[in-house]
């Protein structure tokens, strides 16, 4: 209990505990490094970056903050550093109305970090040093877990141990949510078969679905047959994201029939947390009875808008900005 003593828990007791929640985060938060450069090095070369910047990350905290902005109840379970870092995550957290009881500021870590490079067509490279976001153990989560009771999704991501992704989705599981997994970064080991059994829907990009199935959705008819795949592993649903090309969403009640979505053409500045704002608005879509295929028209406006500026969390819309945007087509 020494290192949590720090509880940002403890400063914020105003939750009522009987309300319901509709979007649970269980993951990781990071201050991005982001430097502009006019293209992403190679090895062993030294460029010029044209703008240096820092924002809040991490794709936990992005898809928690993504869900709020779209109107969501959330809450956020993770763990930053007892730094200055750290207390700009929090505090954004807090001034975005999201439940930060499941937070700690771990004063026997520093926060997570994310080095971003973004060229000139708004592609990126990330490294991540997950610091704070490592110490998120199985037993972290079951301490924090009254925070599922009430609530209707769970959204996960691999930032945080593999262990504590399994733990977050079995006590989901056993208390009634929804579990969404975003299988992001690519786990290049694959998943465990016992955590794919715990999950609902699983929502991969195309780098992520071609690493967990060997099948690249470059086609429609590839992308249909990398869906089978994954629902074979066993989710229920998949929705598999594919940049300018939509979204496919696959259901295990009909596996003969891919349902799309298309995109929304935007003028695209940074990628960064384009993933992050998809899930975030889909759970929140969820959360409030929406089938996949509708949830995912509002993933894909959400993924969209955040391509439009710099940063993870400046980035992420709001709910009037992806309402316009689908009213629009
Ligand atoms: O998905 C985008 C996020 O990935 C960034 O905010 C960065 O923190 C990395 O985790």
């Amino acid at each position: 209990m020494g290192s949590e003593a720090n509880s940002a828990a403890q400063t914020n007791s105003s939750t009522d505990r009987s309300a319901s929640t509709d979007v649970v985060v269980i993951g990781s938060l990071s201050m991005d490094i982001v430097i502009r450069v006019p293209r992403l090095p190679g090895r062993g070369e030294t460029l010029k970056g044209s703008t240096f910047d820092t924002f809040p990350g991490g794709k936990g905290n992005n898809q928690a903050l993504a869900a709020a902005r779209c109107g969501a109840s959330v809450a956020m379970i993770g763990k930053v550093g007892a730094d200055a870092y750290g207390q700009v995550l929090l505090d954004t957290l807090k001034d975005n109305g999201v439940n930060t009881n499941g937070m700690t500021k771990d004063s026997e870590q520093t926060t997570g970090i994310a080095n971003i490079w973004v060229g000139p067509s708004g592609e990126n490279s990330i490294v991540i040093v997950p610091n704070a976001n490592n110490s998120m153990t199985p037993e972290y989560v079951s301490a924090k877990a009254d925070l599922l009771s009430n609530a209707k999704v769970l959204l996960l991501q691999l930032e945080i141990p593999a262990e504590t992704v399994l733990e977050a989705a079995k006590a989901a599981r056993s208390k009634g949510l929804t579990v969404i997994l975003n299988p992001a970064p690519a786990p290049e080991t694959g998943l465990s078969a016992e955590l794919l059994k715990n999950v609902d829907v699983i929502v991969p990009n195309e780098t992520e679905a071609h690493l967990l199935t060997g099948i690249n959705p470059t086609s429609p008819e590839l992308a249909h047959q990398c869906a089978r795949k994954l629902l074979e592993l066993g989710p229920k649903g998949v929705i598999l994201t594919l940049g300018e090309r939509g979204a496919l969403i696959l259901e295990s009640s009909q596996p003969d029939k891919p349902q799309t979505v298309a995109a929304f053409k935007v003028s695209v500045v940074d990628s960064t947390a384009a993933g992050d704002a998809f899930c975030g608005a889909l759970a929140m879509r969820m959360a409030k009875g929406d089938s996949l295929a509708e949830a995912a028209k509002y993933g894909c406006a959400a993924g969209s808008l955040a391509c439009t500026k710099a940063g993870a969390v400046p980035s992420l819309p709001r709910l009037p900005e992806l309402e316009e945007l689908i009213g629009s087509q």
